[in-house]
C-alpha cells in the first residue's frame, strides 16, 4: 500500500492498476446487457453513432473533469465540491451518493439473476429453443419471491467484500484479474458470433443505421446509456481519482478508460445481434434479450452450454467490478465524512442497498410494485439514467468548465507536464457539454 502526500490516504499502486480499477467501473451491466438490447430495439447501427457521438463529445470530457475533481481534493464527491466550490455545490456530491444507493439497489438484483443463469446453463434447464419455455424460466425466476432476493444478497455480500479490502488490496487486486478475463472471454465470444452461419444480416443491422427508428426517446436513451456505461455523473469517478497520485495524466488515461468501455459494448454488440439475427429471432425484445433470446441462441450452438455458461459468467464478472465502484462512492463518502470506519461503512450501506434492492426485486412478478406508472425497478432505472445521471454530469461539466477552468487544465496533467489540448477541453465543459445534456434532459423529461 502505498500512501504518500495526502495524510496517510490509500493509493492506487500502479497506473494499470487504477486503469482496470476504472474500467472495471466502466464496463459492466450496461455494456453487456443494456448496450445490445437498447440498439436491438433502437434501429441497431442509429443508436450505434449516436452512442458514439456521446461518448465523443461528453463522455471523455466529463470523465476527465470527475477524475481531475478527485486528484485535486483527495476527497469524496460531497467533500470535493465542498472544497474546490463551498456553496450549494456539495449537493451535487450529495446526489451523487444518493445516486449510488439508487443504482446500487437495482444493480445487485440484476446482478443476481446472472448468478442462477450461470447454474442454469450448467443444469440445462435453458437447454431448448423453445421462446414459451424460456420466457417462464425467466419470468419464473424473477417473480418467485424470495430466490432472485437470496441471490441478490449473496451478490451484495461478494461486492461488500472486495470492498472491505480496500483500494490497493481489494479493489484494485481484484479488477487486475477480472477485468483482463474479461476482455478474454468476450472476445472469444464475440468472435465465435460473427462466424456463425447467418450472422451478416446482424452485423450489418448493427452497423447499417436505420434512422427511420429514431424519435426523441432514442436519442435519450443514447445519452443515457453513455452516461450509466461510463459511470458518470454521480461521482464514481471523482472517488476512484481520489486515490491516484500526481504521476499520471489524467486525460491519456480517461482516453484509455473511455475506449476499453466503448469497445467493450460495440463488441458486446458484436457478440449479441449477430448471434440473434443467425437464429432468426427478434433483436428488440427489450431487456429480456440476454436471458430468454441468448439462451435459445446456446441451445442450438455446438458447445452452447459451454459458451452460454462463459456469457453469463461474462456478465457476473462485469457486475462485480462496477458494482464494487457504486459501493466505494458510498463507503469513500461515509469514512470521509463521518467518525465510521471502512469495515462498518462498508457493512451498513451494503445493508441500506440491499433493504432498498428488495422492492425491486418484488416488483418484477412477485408483487405488484409501482411507482410512476411502472414496476419499482423499471423506475429506479428510469430515475438514474434519465435524470440523476445526467443532471450530476451537467453540473459537474459546469463546475469544473467555468469554477476550476484553468486550475482544472494545470491539475488534469502529470506532474511537470502540460495539457495541450486544455483550451479545447474546457470548451467543450462550458459550452457543448451543458447545453447538448440539458437538451437532451428536457426532451427526456417531456417539458418542450
Ligand atoms: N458503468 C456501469 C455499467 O455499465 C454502471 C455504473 C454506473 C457503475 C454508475 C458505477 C457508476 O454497468
Amino acid at each position: 500500500m502505498q500512501t504518500g502526500d495526502n495524510g496517510g490516504r490509500e493509493q492506487w499502486g500502479s497506473r494499470f492498476g487504477f486503469i482496470m480499477a476504472a474500467a472495471g467501473s466502466a464496463v459492466g451491466l450496461g455494456n453487456i446487457w443494456g448496450f445490445p438490447f437498447q440498439a436491438g430495439s433502437n434501429g441497431g447501427g442509429a443508436f450505434l453513432i449516436l452512442y458514439l457521438i456521446f461518448i465523443a463529445v461528453f463522455g471523455l470530457s466529463v470523465v476527465m473533469a470527475e477524475m481531475t475533481m478527485g486528484r485535486m481534493t483527495r476527497l469524496n464527491p460531497a467533500g470535493a465540491f465542498r472544497k474546490l466550490g463551498g456553496g450549494g455545490w456539495p449537493l451535487v456530491g450529495y446526489m451523487g451518493v444518493f445516486t449510488g444507493f439508487v443504482i446500487l439497489s437495482f444493480y445487485i438484483v440484476i446482478a443476481g439473476w446472472t448468478i442462477a443463469y450461470m447454474w442454469f446453463m450448467l443444469s440445462g434447464v435453458l437447454a431448448t429453443p423453445d421462446a414459451e419455455a424460456l420466457t417462464s424460466t425467466f419470468t419464473g425466476l424473477i417473480g418467485s419471491g424470495a430466490n432472485p432476493i437470496v441471490l441478490a444478497a449473496i451478490f451484495m455480500t461478494l461486492t461488500a467484500g472486495v470492498v472491505i479490502g480496500g483500494i490497493g488490496r481489494g479493489i484494485e487486486r481484484a479488477s487486475k484479474v477480472l477485468m483482463p478475463l474479461l476482455f478474454l472471454l468476450l472476445i472469444v465470444m464475440a468472435l465465435r458470433a460473427v462466424t456463425l452461419d447467418g450472422a451478416a444480416e446482424g452485423i450489418r443491422f448493427f452497423l447499417v443505421p436505420d434512422w427511420s427508428k429514431v424519435t426523441g426517446a432514442t436519442v435519450t436513451a443514447a445519452l443515457g446509456q453513455a452516461f450509466f456505461s461510463l459511470s458518470l455523473g454521480m461521482g464514481a469517478l471523482i472517488t476512484y481519482g481520489s486515490y491516484l497520485n500526481k504521476q499520471v495524466s489524467i486525460p491519456s488515461s480517461a482516453a484509455i478508460v473511455v475506449g476499453l468501455d466503448t469497445s467493450v459494448a460495440v463488441l458486446a454488440g458484436f457478440m449479441v445481434l449477430p448471434a440473434v439475427f443467425a437464429y432468426g429471432l427478434n433483436p428488440g425484445e427489450g431487456p429480456g434479450l440476454s436471458f430468454i433470446t441468448l439462451p435459445a441462441v446456446f441451445a442450438e450452438m455446438p458447445a452452447g452450454t459451454l459458451f452460454g455458461f462463459m456469457f453469463f459468467a461474462l456478465l457476473f464478472v462485469a457486475a462485480l467490478t462496477s458494482a464494487v465502484s457504486l459501493l466505494e462512492v458510498v463507503v469513500t463518502f461515509l469514512v470521509d465524512e463521518t467518525k465510521f470506519g471502512r469495515k462498518a461503512a462498508t457493512i451498513g450501506a451494503s445493508l441500506v442497498c440491499f433493504l432498498l434492492g428488495i422492492p425491486s426485486s418484488l416488483s418484477q412478478g412477485a408483487a405488484a410494485i409501482n411507482v410512476f406508472g411502472m414496476s419499482f425497478l423499471d423506475a429506479m432505472v428510469w430515475l438514474s439514467f434519465n435524470l440523476l445521471l445526467p443532471l450530476g454530469g451537467l453540473f459537474t461539466a459546469l463546475f469544473v468548465g467555468w469554477k476550476l477552468a484553468q486550475r482544472a487544465v494545470e491539475a488534469a496533467a502529470a506532474e511537470g507536464r502540460t495539457f495541450a489540448l486544455g483550451g479545447a477541453w474546457l470548451f467543450v465543459l462550458r459550452f457543448i457539454a451543458p447545453i447538448g445534456i440539458a437538451w437532451v434532459l428536457i426532451k427526456g423529461l417531456g417539458i418542450l
